[in-house]
């Protein structure tokens, strides 16, 4: 389990992520979700322990990240970070040794070396594995540090944006492997996405941040209702049903109301609450 109690990041007096609390519940798939700038890599750092705070706690499995010692956590908690990925000359199959380093101090034994096979294989990087980072695409890359983290082989797994760069059948793939790692070997994982779709239906639980703040956490049909997408993304966005699971259409584009270019749905006359005086005619456009 994962406890953040009253936690606090202040960039500026202007900007500043928290107070947080919440609990993350042991194994399953946690998908964080919430517009730019919302405060998800900072939280997700801050569990990570990149990342101090300036006030609260956080604990990993009964663990304080403030006060555990870093080798101690590198075995419990792994994280991608969003950006910084470092480039240098080393192979796929090097890069995802590191991932090893807390259980290995730099001298791979066969154990370390069965888990980085198995990374590598998780992530469909065999083919890659002697290849150096610099002759990558974007996409095979993001894959390599992702078997970087598996390799770690923790029983808490941080993603910030795993599916960046991805393309649908990698996306699909790389889901599938941490669905694999939450119901076969019963690991945690907490996810960033900006897809509510992928969160819909490949999570088990969805926290929404937005301002700094989360505002929603539940289930996928809990949160992926249209009340709460408009409030979290100040975009009007329908939801339908697919065989069971919650859909979120952000691709269509919104009908706009001819009188008061409002979208429809969001307070617009047509959703019965009138914003104008006297009668008028009113006739749905799509945006130009
Ligand atoms: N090092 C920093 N110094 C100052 N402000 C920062 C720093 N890092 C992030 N911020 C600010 O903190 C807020 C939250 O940023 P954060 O990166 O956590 O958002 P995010 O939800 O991950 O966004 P995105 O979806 O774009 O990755 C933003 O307003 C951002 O500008
Ligand atoms: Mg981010």
């Amino acid at each position: 389990m994962i406890t953040l109690k009253n936690v606090l990041k202040s960039y500026s007096s202007e900007v500043s992520i928290g107070p947080v609390d919440l609990t993350i519940a042991e194994g399953g798939i946690t998908a964080l979700v919430g517009p730019n700038g919302a405060g998800k890599s900072t939280l997700l750092t801050m569990i990570g322990r990149l990342l101090g705070m300036d006030q609260g706690v956080i604990e990993i499995a009964g663990y304080d990240v403030t006060t555990t010692k870093s080798q101690d956590l590198a075995k419990i908690v792994s994280i991608l970070r969003q950006e910084n990925h470092f480039i240098t000359r080393l192979t796929v199959r090097q890069l995802v040794g590191f991932g090893r380093f807390p259980h290995s101090k730099g001298r791979l034994n066969k154990a370390d070396e069965a888990a980085i096979s198995q990374a590598v294989d998780f992530m469909n990087l065999g083919d890659l594995e002697g290849r150096y980072l610099d002759e990558l695409s974007g996409g095979q890359r993001q894959r390599a540090y992702v078997a970087m983290v598996l390799a770690q082989d923790t029983d808490y797994v941080l993603l910030d944006e795993p599916l960046n760069n991805l393309d649908v059948s990698h996306s699909h793939s790389m889901l599938q492997t941490l669905r694999r790692a939450a119901d076969e070997l019963g690991k945690t994982v907490v996810i960033v996405v900006h897809d509510i779709n992928y969160a819909s239906c490949w999570a088990d639980q969805i926290v929404a941040m937005k301002d700094g703040k989360v505002v929603a956490i539940g289930t996928p049909p809990e949160i992926v209702q249209r009340d709460l997408l408009r409030e979290i993304f100040d975009l009007d966005i329908e939801v339908a049903e697919f065989r069971g699971r919650r859909i979120a259409h952000f691709y269509l584009p919104v009908p706009m109301c001819d009188h008061c270019h409002k979208s429809a749905g969001a307070g617009c006359c047509l959703d019965g609450s009138p914003h104008v005086e006297g009668p008028v005619s009113l006739t749905l456009r799509m945006p130009a």
